[in-house]
C-alpha cells in the first residue's frame, strides 16, 4: 500500500486496501491517467489503445502519428487550448495573450506525511497515516508549474488530492481556471448522483444516467449551497447500496465550486471539480503560488453504503479538526422556534428554567439579542447586547443561566451588515457593492467584505471579545443571504476576479482563528438551515443545523441526502412544535425525535407550552439519546431504505463492534388493511445472536414480541413488524448481541 514510482513503466502507483490508482509519464511528458478502482496489480497502459480519431489533433511533435491525441488518451490533469477539446483543468494567459495551458512532467517527490494548502481546510494526517505524493507538471510558454498533489490515506481508503499553481516565469500570469482534480474514467457506464434541493429542502437526491456532453453541479452563491452540493457520485448503473463500484467527489471547500462531468464523444467520462471558474480570475505574481481547495476521492467496490461509512469516518476523523464524540456535546434547546425575536431578559431566564427543568444541557440564545434587533431589518455587525431587551446586561442574565447550572450558547451572523447598524454607519465600505449600482438585498442585510484582512481583524476582535468575556460554550454561526455585487473598495480592478475566493479564504482564516482561540467552544455551522453544509466548513464546525425545515417527515429526505457524504455526528437536528412552523403539518412527538435522533438532537420549541406528558416525554427522549449517542453519533449509519420512496423510511446504525444496533422506522404513508412491514437489517455480526432490548412505536398502538434471533437472521430474513396505524407513526428498536 502506499505510493509506488516504476523507473521502467514510469508509472505512479497509488494503493490503498481496496483501490488502485494510475498514472503514467507519457509521450512529450504528458501525464496519463491509467486506472481508478479495485485494488490490482500492474501496469495499466494497455488499457488505452492509440487510434486515430478524427477532428482530434494530434501534438506538433508526433505531427506523423495520428494515433495519439490529448484528445483521446486519459489524462490526469487537462490544459486548455492545446488538442484536448475536453474539460480543461487550467487555464491561464499571460502578459502577451498567450492563452491555455501545455502541461508536461518535470518532477516528482514521494513523502511521509499530509502536504498543507495555504489557507485552506484540507484533510490532516493524525500520525503515520498518509503519503503525500508531488508531481510537478510545467508549461513553458507561461513559465506556470502545477504540482499536483495527492495524500494517499491507505487504510482509509481515501486520495486526497489538489493543485498548487506556481508562477516561475519572470512576467505575471492570470488564471481563469484552477481545478482541483480531473479525474478520467474511459470505460463503462456511469451515473451521476447528486445533491441539489432548496431553501428548507437541501440535499435532495437525485441518480440520472450521463447524457452526452456536459452536466454540472456548481454553486456561484459564495457559498456551497442549498441549491447544489459539492458532493457527487459517480457509480455504475448496477450499483446499489450494498455492491457495486462507486467513486465520490468531495470538495473541501465551502464557496463557489464545480464540478463538471462530461461524456465524450469515445464514451469516456472525464470529472473535473475545483472553484467555479465563472467570474473567477487569479492574478500571479512572478513566484506567487495558488493553492486550489482540496477533493477527497474515494472509490467504493462494494455499494453505496461502504462509500458512505469511508467518508463519515474520514470526515470525522481527519477532517474536523477537533472531533468531540456526540456523547460529549452538550444537548441543546434553541431558542429560534421557541420565541423567535420575540424575547427579553425575563422570558430568556424563564426558557432557561424550563430548559433546565426538562434535563436539557444547553440553552441557545438564537437571533435577537443584539443591537436594537426586533426583527430581520436590523443590527447585523452590532454584536452588543440589546440593551432594551437585556437591560442588566448580558453578563448578568448568561451568568443568571450558567448558575442554574445550564450552558449558554449565542447565535451569530458575523460575515453580515444590516444598513441600520451602527458598523454600517461607520463602514459603509465595508459592504459588497460595485460602484454606481445599488446592491442587491437579501433579508435586508448585506455582506461583509471578509477578503479584506481589517474586517476579519475587526470580525476576529469583536467575536474575541464576546467569548472570553462570558460564559459561552456554543456559538450558532448562520449566513442568511448569497453573495451578489462582488467588488472589493480594497482590491485592485484587476483583481476583483479573486473576491469570491479570497472572500471564503477571509473566512477559514476567521474560524481558524477563532477555533484555535477558544478550543473548548462548539460551533455550529449554519447558513438558512443547511445552505452550506460542506466539508470545508466541517474541518471547524463539527455539527451544521441542517435544514431550517424542522417537519420530520420533510426531514427524512434531508437527511437521507445527506448521509450518502456526511456523518451523523454533523447533522444539527432538532425537535419542534406541532403544528410544524414550515410545512403546517402535525406529526407525533415521539416521530419528531425518532428523526431528530439521526443527528446531533435537540429541541427548537418553547417548553412553557407543552403539556406534563410532553414534558415527561422529553425527558425519556433524553434518556433514549443520552443512552444510545456513541452509537448514534459513532456507529456505522445504514440506509436501509430510499427515503421518500415507498410506504416508510428506515435507517439502522450498528456500533463499530456490531455488537448495538438501533433500527429506527417512520411510516410516511399508512395504508387500510396494510402490507406486512419487513425489514431487513444490515452490518450485523451474522454468527452472533441478538436479543431485542426495546421495541418502541410512536403515534401507533403496536407491540412486539421478545426476540432473540442470530444477526444472519436479522440480515437475510429480515424482521417482520407489527400493523402500524396512525397519522406518520414512528419506531425505534434496539437490539443487542448476547454475551
Ligand atoms: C436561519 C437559521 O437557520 C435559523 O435556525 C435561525 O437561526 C435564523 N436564521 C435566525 O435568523
Amino acid at each position: 500500500m502506499g505510493i509506488v514510482f516504476d523507473r521502467e513503466k514510469n508509472t505512479f502507483t497509488l494503493t490503498t486496501k481496496n483501490t488502485s490508482y494510475q498514472m503514467q509519464i507519457g509521450p512529450l511528458g504528458y501525464l496519463l491517467h491509467l486506472y481508478y478502482g479495485r485494488r490490482a496489480e500492474g501496469c495499466f497502459d494497455y488499457l488505452h489503445l492509440k487510434r486515430d480519431c478524427g477532428f482530434s489533433p494530434n501534438p506538433y511533435e508526433l505531427q506523423n502519428d495520428r494515433g495519439w491525441s490529448l484528445d483521446t488518451m486519459p489524462q490526469e490533469y487537462s490544459g486548455a487550448n492545446g488538442g484536448d477539446f475536453r474539460l480543461s483543468s487550467l487555464d491561464a494567459e499571460t502578459a502577451r495573450g498567450q492563452r491555455g495551458a501545455d502541461l508536461r512532467y518535470v518532477s516528482h517527490e514521494i513523502r511521509a506525511g499530509k502536504y498543507a494548502l495555504e489557507g485552506l481546510p484540507a484533510a490532516f494526517d493524525r500520525g503515520d497515516e498518509c503519503r503525500t505524493l508531488s508531481i510537478t507538471l510545467a508549461d513553458k510558454t507561461s513559465g506556470l508549474q502545477v504540482e499536483l498533489l495527492y495524500g494517499v490515506f491507505a487504510e482509509q481508503d481515501v486520495i486526497t488530492r489538489a493543485a498548487r499553481i506556481v508562477n516561475r516565469g519572470d512576467a505575471a500570469v492570470r488564471l481563469y481556471k484552477a481545478a482541483s482534480v480531473c479525474l478520467d474514467l474511459p470505460f463503462g457506464e456511469w451515473e451521476l448522483l447528486h445533491f441539489h434541493g432548496r431553501h428548507t429542502l437541501e440535499r435532495q437526491p437525485e441518480r440520472r444516467p450521463l447524457m452526452d456532453g456536459i452536466q454540472s453541479v456548481a454553486s456561484k452563491r459564495g457559498a456551497s449551497s442549498h441549491q447544489h452540493n459539492p458532493f457527487v457520485i459517480l457509480c455504475e448503473p448496477d450499483t446499489t447500496e450494498d455492491a457495486g463500484l462507486c467513486f465520490g467527489v468531495m470538495p473541501v471547500y465551502s464557496g463557489n465550486h464545480r464540478t463538471d462531468i462530461e461524456l465524450d464523444q469515445s464514451g469516456s467520462v472525464r470529472v473535473v471539480s475545483g472553484i467555479n471558474s465563472e467570474g473567477f480570475s487569479w492574478l500571479l505574481e512572478p513566484g506567487q503560488h495558488f493553492d486550489t481547495p482540496e477533493i477527497l476521492l474515494t472509490c467504493s467496490v462494494s455499494g453505496l453504503a461502504p462509500l458512505s461509512h469511508t467518508y463519515h469516518r474520514f470526515i470525522r476523523e481527519n477532517v474536523c479538526r477537533r472531533y468531540i464524540p456526540l456523547a460529549e456535546r452538550p444537548i441543546l434547546l434553541n431558542s429560534w422556534e421557541a420565541m423567535y425575536f420575540d424575547f427579553d431578559e425575563d422570558k430568556l431566564l424563564g426558557l432557561a428554567r424550563e430548559t433546565k427543568e426538562l434535563g436539557v444541557d444547553m440553552l441557545v440564545i438564537d437571533d435577537g439579542w443584539f443591537g436594537h434587533r426586533d426583527d430581520d431589518h436590523t443590527s447585523l455587525g452590532d454584536w452588543f447586547p440589546n440593551t432594551r431587551k437585556l437591560p442588566h446586561g448580558f453578563d448578568t442574565l448568561l451568568n443568571k443561566i450558567t448558575d442554574m447550572g445550564l450552558k449558554v450558547g449565542l447565535w451569530v451572523e458575523p460575515e453580515m451588515v444590516s444598513e441600520d447598524s451602527e458598523l454600517f454607519r461607520a463602514h459603509p465600505d465595508w459592504a459588497l457593492r460595485v460602484p454606481g449600482r445599488q446592491p442587491a438585498i437579501s433579508r435586508n442585510q448585506l455582506v461583509l467584505d471578509l477578503s479584506r484582512g481589517e474586517i476579519v481583524d475587526w470580525l476576529f476582535e469583536t467575536l474575541s471579545g464576546l467569548l472570553s468575556g462570558l460564559p459561552i460554550s456554543y456559538i450558532k454561526w448562520d449566513m442568511n443571504r448569497h453573495l451578489t455585487d462582488l467588488h472589493s473598495a480594497a482590491l485592485p480592478a484587476d483583481r476583483q476576479g479573486e473576491l469570491a475566493h479570497r472572500y471564503v479564504l477571509g473566512l477559514y482564516d476567521l474560524m481558524d482563528r477563532l477555533t484555535r482561540a477558544f478550543p473548548d467552544v462548539l460551533f455550529e455551522g449554519c447558513a438558512g438551515g443547511g445552505g452550506r453544509f460542506d466539508a470545508g466548513m466541517l474541518a471547524y464546525c463539527l455539527q451544521i443545523w441542517c435544514s431550517d425545515n424542522t417537519d420530520p417527515i420533510a426531514r427524512l429526505t434531508i437527511q437521507y441526502g445527506t448521509s450518502f457524504g456526511y456523518p451523523v455526528s454533523a447533522v444539527g437536528a432538532h425537535v419542534s412544535t406541532v403544528p410544524n412552523h414550515q410545512t403546517g403539518r402535525t406529526t407525533p412527538f415521539g416521530t419528531r425525535a425518532t428523526v431528530a435522533m439521526a443527528g446531533t438532537f435537540g429541541y427548537e420549541l418553547n417548553p412553557a407550552k407543552l403539556t406534563a406528558e410532553e414534558k415527561a416525554e422529553i425527558r425519556r427522549q433524553l434518556e433514549r439519546f443520552r443512552a444510545l449517542r456513541t452509537l448514534i453519533g459513532e456507529g456505522e449509519y445504514y440506509r436501509l431504505t430510499e427515503a421518500g420512496k415507498g410506504r416508510f423510511t428506515a435507517w439502522q446504525q450498528v456500533s463499530p463492534d456490531q455488537g448495538e444496533t438501533l433500527v429506527s422506522l417512520v411510516l410516511t404513508q399508512p395504508e387500510a388493511n396494510p402490507k406486512p412491514l419487513h425489514l431487513k437489517l444490515k452490518g450485523l455480526d451474522a454468527e452472533s445472536v441478538y436479543t431485542l432490548q426495546a421495541a418502541d412505536f410512536y403515534g401507533c398502538n403496536a407491540d412486539m414480541p421478545a426476540l432473540r434471533l442470530s444477526g444472519a437472521a436479522l440480515m437475510y430474513a429480515g424482521v417482520t413488524l407489527p400493523i402500524m396505524l396512525g397519522n406518520t407513526p414512528s419506531m425505534q428498536m434496539i437490539w443487542k448481541k448476547s454475551e
